[in-house]
């Protein structure tokens, strides 16, 4: 059980959140939350934020009754971090990356551009954070060493340069698609990560059953992290 030490608001319904469990963590990896005992029966799964020696952070919009309860944590509270689960974005020999998250589905990226900078430092990094025109997410990202660009409003595609020939993408399915048939088409690998609704998180229920070119996947398993063309592919 780990220990809250800050949970704080972002913008509208977006939080961050930290708690002291140290974990050793890959970019992609995600976590399923539980703040209760018995009601809600399911954990949340939550993708890994950040990662340092003091602990974890999550990246959260309050949707329902699960992430609620989290937003009301308050500093020396209990919160449950099952994981870390699921497989990851590649970090390791990568000079040149798109990075392309929409609303709270770009979470993952903060940890993984320290990552990617941490082991490639002269990698070439742009990000784009695609969001509502009343949202201010881009707060959350402001620290990175990368090339931050903000789309507020409007298709995220619109602004996309494809010359970076590696492309990762997380947030709403419809985004995910449109990008990964631009990315395809200019000739990018593209790799996406699914946020299916998830019951266990490790395998068993197969609640979150995706179908790709090579199969039904489990995605808190064999992903959250996939090939684009592999799910959105023709
Ligand atoms: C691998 C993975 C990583 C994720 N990472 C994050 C993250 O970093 N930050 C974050 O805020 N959310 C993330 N999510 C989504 C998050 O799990 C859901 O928003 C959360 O479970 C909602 O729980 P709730 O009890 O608040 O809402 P519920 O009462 O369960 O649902 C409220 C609303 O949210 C919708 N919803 C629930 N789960 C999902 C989902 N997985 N995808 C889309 N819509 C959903 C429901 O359809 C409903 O409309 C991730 C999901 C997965 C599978
Ligand atoms: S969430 Fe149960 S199998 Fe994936």
């Amino acid at each position: 059980m780990a220990k809250v030490l800050w949970n704080t608001h972002i913008d509208s319904n977006y939080y961050l959140i930290k708690v002291d469990q140290v974990d050793d963590v890959k970019p992609g990896q995600f976590y399923m939350l539980r703040a209760w005992d018995k009601y809600p029966i399911l954990s949340r799964p939550i993708s890994i934020y950040d990662a340092d020696e003091e602990g974890l952070t999550f990246f959260y919009e309050v949707r329902g009754e699960g992430t609620q309860r989290i937003r009301d944590l308050e500093p020396g509270d209990e919160l449950t971090c099952y994981g870390p689960y699921g497989n990851s974005f590649n970090a390791e020999g990568v000079d040149a990356v798109t990075l392309v998250g929409g609303s709270v589905g770009a979470a993952p990226f903060y940890y993984l551009a320290k990552v990617l900078r941490r082991n490639n430092p002269k990698c070439r990094i742009e990000f784009y954070l695609g969001e509502r025109e009343t949202q201010s997410l881009e707060t959350a990202f402001s620290d990175l060493d990368v090339n931050l660009h903000v789309k507020k409003g409007g298709l995220i595609t619109e602004d996309l340069t494809y010359d970076t020939k590696l492309l990762y993408t997380c947030g709403p399915d419809p985004m995910m698609r449109a990008v990964t048939l631009a990315a395809l088409d200019a000739g990018c690998d593209v790799m996406i990560s699914l946020d299916n609704r998830m019951g266990c998180g490790v395998g068993a229920c197969l609640s979150c059953t995706c179908t790709t070119k090579s199969g039904n996947k489990r995605a808190c398993v064999e992903g959250p992290v996939f090939e684009g063309g592999d799910v959105y592919g023709k």
